[in-house]
Order: C-alpha cells, then structure tokens, then sequence
C-alpha cells in the first residue's frame, strides 16, 4: 500500500531517513505459517563494531551524564554501561534519596565511580562528557534538551520529549543548529517488529489503510488530592519545578506529576505517546493530522484531577481517520505481561490495554508495544501473517550509543518523535479548549480556528528557565 501523502513525506525525509528507510524496506516481514521469526533489526548495530568514529574528542570511548536518576534512569544506566565503551561520569538529580542504586552498581563495573551532582549544568560544561541521558519529569525536558545541545552534547530525553507543541519544534531547532544527535526514548521504533510491521503495511496486503484505533486502556483508582507540606529534606523543590508555576510543595505533585497540565498532559503522554508514534512509525510516519477532538472526563472516579480520567480523540488525516481511547478507569484491561514482552507469548488482543489496530481495506492488524509484535487476521480470525518482538530497549539504547560514534540519525530522532509527541498535545489541547475540533496548520504547527488553542502551544515559563525563541 501507498499512503496518498507518501510523495510528500518521501520529499520530507532527510538524506539520512532515507537511508534508514532503505534498510527497513530490505527487510522481509514474516508470512505465516511456522516460520522463524526475523532476524536483525533495522538500526541494530553491533555496538563497539568498525563504525566511523566520529567523536573528535574520544572516539572510542562514550562519557555520559545521567539527568534524573529515578526508576526509567538508573534503568537506562544500567543497560548503557554494559554497553562496550560506555561510561558514566556523573549521575545527577536534585533529590539526595535518588540514585543511590544506581550510583553503586556503576562504581561497580566502572574503573572509576561516577560523581554524583545535584545541577545538570555541571555536566554541560564539563569537555569530557559526550552526552547527556535526561530522564526527568516532562517539563525539565525540552529545557534540558536545548541547553544540552547549545553545550555541545548529544542527547537521549526520556518521552513525551515535550510538554507542548513549541518546545518540541525549539528541541528539533536545537538538535539542527548544534549538529547535534538527539535520541528519544520511544523505544518501538527500535523494535524489529516496528519495522516488519511497517514493510506489511507498505507491501500493500492490507489494502488501502481507512482506520486506526489507537488503545490506551488502564486500570487506574480514584485519584485523591493531597494536602501542601514541607518537602522532603535533601529535596529541591524549587528546582524540580523548574519552567513550571511557583507553587508550594505538595506530594501529589511531586511524586504523581502525570495528571498535571504543567508537568505532563496525563496518562495520553505518559503511556499513549508509545503507541501513538509506533502507529505513526508503521503508517510510514504521515505528516500532523489536518484536526483533532478529543472529548473525555472523570466519568469513573469523578476525581478533581486536571487531567481527566478518560479521554477519547478523533484524527483526521485526509485519507484515513485514527482514533485513540486512554484512561486508567478499566481495570480488566491487561498491559502486555512478561512473557508477551519477552517471551513467545501472544496477548488476548481484546483485552490487550495498549494495542492497535490497524483496518485496511483487505484485512487487519493487530499491533502491540512493549515487544509485543503484530498479527494480521482474517475474516475468521486466522492468523495469515505475524511477527513476534522482544522488548526493544536492548536495541534502542545501542542505538543512541552507535549514532553517537556514526553520526547517522539515530532510529528515534526528535524530528519524528516530536510530531508523534504532538499528537498527545494537539488532542489535551482540544479537551482544554472546550472540547471543540481544532483545525490545524501542520506547515506553521498552528491552529486555525481557535486563539484559545493557539495561547496553549507554548507554555509561560518562569524566569531563568526560559527557552529562548532563538536556540
Ligand atoms: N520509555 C519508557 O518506556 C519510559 C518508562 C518509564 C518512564 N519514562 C519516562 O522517563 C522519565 C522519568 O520517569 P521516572 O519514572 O524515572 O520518574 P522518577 O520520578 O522515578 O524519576 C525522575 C527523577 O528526576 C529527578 N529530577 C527532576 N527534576 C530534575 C532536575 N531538574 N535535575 C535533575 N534531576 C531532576 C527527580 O528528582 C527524580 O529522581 C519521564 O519522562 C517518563 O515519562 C519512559
């Protein structure tokens, strides 16, 4: 199949997403039935391997910075010091409890322990270190991003990279203007399945693509307001909140930042960014949609929380629609176990909280995150075609580091990640709005019919922790 907008989307790619493409399009999706699974993925180097070294500075070896040493961090840490070459110099966070694990187990494998540090600007200006690894809250991370490519670092920013449509195009700017990689952490689009899917889709045996429903199903309690007090000791309050409106400390804000407007947009950019930029990947990454409604509530809890409960948006994309369901109010729904993840296991796909489904005109997909793979059925629900993934952070994380020594655009750059993160921006800014439809201009990323949408792409920061309108 051929999206009707591929012409523009071809003429779009940069030389190096081309390439990528190429490698991808060489790719052999797998036909059912029996055979094995495919081999290897699209964008998986072999790590430590004859690439062009292309760090001026150390060519063999990779200095990194950890920014945020929470729990998705120290992960990452972990999985990129195991990588050949790889060292962390500095591990840091503004919270004293943070990190401690993580810290000893790199003093472990390291020759040298790493320095732990409580301000990221240490790490920008220290020559040494190549990259920064930014896993903090979503509001810290286009700031982050920005400051870090102006120091002449590369960058992995956890997702949703962004926390509004303006800073995600400042992030791109940025990553431009610095020659700077900037890897984010939407793992699937690392995944072999990610890239068989999208070969079975492009090969045409789905048809013409008409619908995607987009799922986001949770389980979720009702979420309960949190009275201000003190912050913990050894806790940077002020800092933490960063760009964000001074507020007084509260515990709900700090360690459930995810259904506030300043600091995330909800379990949409939480979980729902994931899926919706592996669907984008698969469709062969489609442009912004021309409008977005997403409507939506506390139904189930009837909670006071900013972000709702449970929302429900609809996309227009000239020649297919999309939708998506999010929520944390359906506890039933499964996230992909252990062995969906890493094992051969497939999911009861009605259950499955975070599939896609993907309606051609000739038959269906469905697709999963977290390694899950793809199925494609028939009218009587057998299985013609399928390909079983693993969860791909064992590619993504080799990945950054490779593009670090090549140069080559890494498989997740800011380009395309920030109009999947702009999907989740674009439909939170329709519920706010008054759950209207919004028109959008793609080219100038503006909306056309309404001003207050238009005064919600860029968020108001406070002083010092501005990103300039020129990076
Ligand atoms: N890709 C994935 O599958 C995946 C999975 C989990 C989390 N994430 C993302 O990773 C990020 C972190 O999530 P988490 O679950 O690890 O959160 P977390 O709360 O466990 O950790 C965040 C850490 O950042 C620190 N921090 C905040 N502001 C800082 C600053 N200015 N400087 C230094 N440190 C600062 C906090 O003190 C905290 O320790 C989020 O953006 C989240 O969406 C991605």
């Amino acid at each position: 199949m051929k999206m009707k907008n591929s012409r523009n989307e071809e003429e779009n790619m940069t030389k190096s997403q081309r390439r990528s493409q190429q490698k991808m399009n060489r790719r052999k999706f797998v036909v059912l039935a029996g055979q094995s699974s495919i081999g290897i993925a699209a964008g998986v180097g072999v790590f430590g391997s004859s690439a062009t070294a292309a760090n001026p500075r150390r060519p063999d070896k990779i200095v990194l910075a950890l920014i945020g040493a929470g729990g998705r961090g120290a992960a990452h840490a972990s999985g990129m010091s195991q990588l050949e070459g790889v060292e962390f110099k500095y591990v840091c966070d503004i919270w004293k409890d943070r990190g401690s694990g993580i810290m000893a187990e790199l003093s472990q494998r390291q020759p040298r322990a790493p320095e732990r540090i409580t301000d990221m600007r240490q790490a920008f200006d220290d020559e040494e270190v190549n990259a920064v690894v930014i896993a903090t809250p979503e509001h810290w991370h286009a700031i982050a991003t920005v400051r870090a490519c102006q120091a002449g670092k590369d960058v992995y920013v956890e997702k949703n990279p962004s926390n509004s449509v303006w800073e995600g195009r400042q992030m791109i700017s940025a990553a431009r203007k610095y020659n700077r990689i900037v890897q984010v952490g939407f793992q699937n689009r690392s995944g072999p399945y990610a890239a068989s899917a999208r070969d079975y889709i492009a090969s045409g045996k789905l048809g013409q693509i008409v619908h995607v429903k987009v799922y986001n199903m949770l389980s979720g309690s009702k979420w309960e307001p949190r009275p201000d007090t003190p912050a913990p000791e050894g806790f940077d309050w002020d800092t933490w909140l960063g760009p964000a409106p001074a507020v007084p400390y509260n515990p709900g804000r700090h360690l459930d930042w995810h259904p506030w407007w300043d600091y995330k947009g909800g379990t949409l950019a939480d979980d729902a960014s994931h899926q919706l930029d592996l669907t984008r990947m698969v469709l062969g990454d489609p442009p912004h949609p021309k409008s977005v409604l997403c409507i939506g509530g506390n139904y189930a809890y009837q909670s006071q929380r900013e972000v709702p409960e449970f929302q429900c948006i609809t996309y227009d994309y000239g020649d297919f629609s999309m939708t998506c369901e999010s929520g944390n109010a359906t506890n039933y729904m499964q996230k992909f176990s252990g062995d969906v993840r890493y094992g051969d296991k497939w999911p009861h796909w009605p259950t499955a909280a975070t599939r896609v489904e993907i309606y051609g005109t000739k038959a269906l997909m469905y697709l999963g995150r977290h390694g899950c793979g793809w199925q494609v059925v028939t009218a009587d629900g057998q299985v013609v075609a399928q390909d079983k993934g693993h969860f791909p952070d064992k590619w993504h994380q080799p990945n950054f580091i490779e593009s670090l020594r090549t140069r080559q655009q890494p498989n997740s750059d800011i380009e395309q990640a920030h109009h999947s993160a702009c999907l989740v921006h674009l439909a939170n800014t329709s519920y706010r709005v008054g759950k209207q439809q919004l028109m959008f201009d793609g080219t100038n990323e503006r909306f056309t019919n309404s001003e207050a949408a238009n005064s919600l792409l860029k968020p108001a920061y406070r002083d010092n922790y501005r990103i300039p309108d020129q990076v």
